[in-house]
């Protein structure tokens, strides 16, 4: 632990420009994130250089609203697209990504494969569906959906072949506990670069997270503003006051200083802006804990052990 803080402290002299960005490594000295604007990146175990912070496409509609959803974020100048073959709208997410015009090698396209591919053996052909949808030649973050139990870890194998292919830039798991990972660590050849799961200030699992980091492992935040429910805390209200910004900008805000790249979902494009306006502020390590303490170790969505679909 000493010699992480002397490390950290020295890189954190050495390279990063004095008030300016933040270094960021938890617990351990394998997770580094640059987060002064929304090109901040954190660099996966395999060199790729991942946005910290992006726009989650669940629940958008595919065709105009997914497709002015992207358009507008991109605008605001997110480069983050997470979806997934389950929300039917990787179509439209293609679509704008190829309207904006921004050049391909500048964007981070996440998508996932869901469970029926997993449970039917056609993990390959959810992929390539997907890949055609989004009318792309590669992509950059492929996650397995969910644990299916039984099957996840053929899946990886699948996923492996897929990322050797050079058709995915990285490759990684979704909604996976520690035991999910030990199991897929015994077979693995290739460790997921990325574990995206349910996490917000009612449900950190900072084991999890500190457990991902020491195996070279981002954590993604999934539904990180409660699906709009952080409004409703009082402790965020009063940071809200404290730091002039709204209780959605402090959570975002949190994730980043945690080291936890984070995705909130709008098809609005006043939060869209709004929910990226958070590079102008830090949070104190005080109001940091405070946020942390909050936890009820609640899930809102499916638990990872027991989801039926
Ligand atoms: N891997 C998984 O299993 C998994 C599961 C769930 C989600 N995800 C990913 O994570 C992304 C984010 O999670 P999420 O969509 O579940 O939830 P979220 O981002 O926590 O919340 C989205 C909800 O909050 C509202 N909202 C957005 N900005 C707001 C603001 N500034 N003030 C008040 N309300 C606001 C949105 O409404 P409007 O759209 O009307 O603005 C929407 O109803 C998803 O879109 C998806 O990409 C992954």
């Amino acid at each position: 632990m000493v010699i992480n803080q002397i490390l950290k402290n020295y890189i954190w002299e050495l390279f990063i420009p004095k008030g300016k960005a933040i270094c960021l490594s938890n617990k351990y000295f394998y997770i580094t994130m640059i987060i002064n604007d929304l090109k901040g990146t954190v660099q996966l175990s395999n060199g790729v250089s991942m946005p910290c912070f992006g726009l989650g496409v669940f629940k958008t509609q595919e065709g105009s609203e997914v497709e002015n959803a992207v358009k507008w974020a991109l605008e605001a100048g997110y480069r983050h697209i997470d979806t997934a073959a389950i929300y039917r709208n990787e179509r439209g997410v293609g679509n704008a990504v190829r309207a904006s015009g921004i050049p391909r090698n500048e964007l981070f396209i996440t998508t996932k494969l869901w469970n029926d591919n997993q449970r039917n053996d056609t993990v390959m052909a959810g992929f390539e569906e997907s890949l055609g949808l989004l009318q792309t030649d590669y992509i950059d973050l492929y996650l397995i959906h969910w644990p299916v139990k039984g099957k996840f870890t053929a899946t990886w194998k699948v996923m492996e072949d897929i990322y050797r292919s050079g058709r995915v830039r990285a490759i990684g798991v979704s909604n996976f506990l520690q035991h999910h990972l030990e199991d897929l660590f015994r077979i693995a050849d290739i460790k997921p670069m990325v574990n995206q799961v349910e996490c917000h200030p009612y449900l950190v699992q900072q084991q999890l997270i500190d457990f991902c980091h020491a195996h070279h492992m981002v954590y993604e935040a999934w539904s990180p503003i409660m699906r709009g429910k952080v409004n409703d805390i009082p402790l965020l209200e009063e940071l809200s006051d404290k730091y002039h910004k709204s209780q959605v900008q402090i959570v975002l805000r949190w994730d980043l200083q945690k080291g936890i790249v984070t995705i909130p979902k709008s098809v609005h494009q006043e939060r869209i802006r709004h929910n990226a306006d958070i590079f102008d502020f830090e949070l104190s390590a005080e109001d940091m804990d405070l946020i942390d303490k909050l936890d009820k170790n609640h899930h809102f969505g499916a638990h990872p052990d027991n989801f039926t679909f």
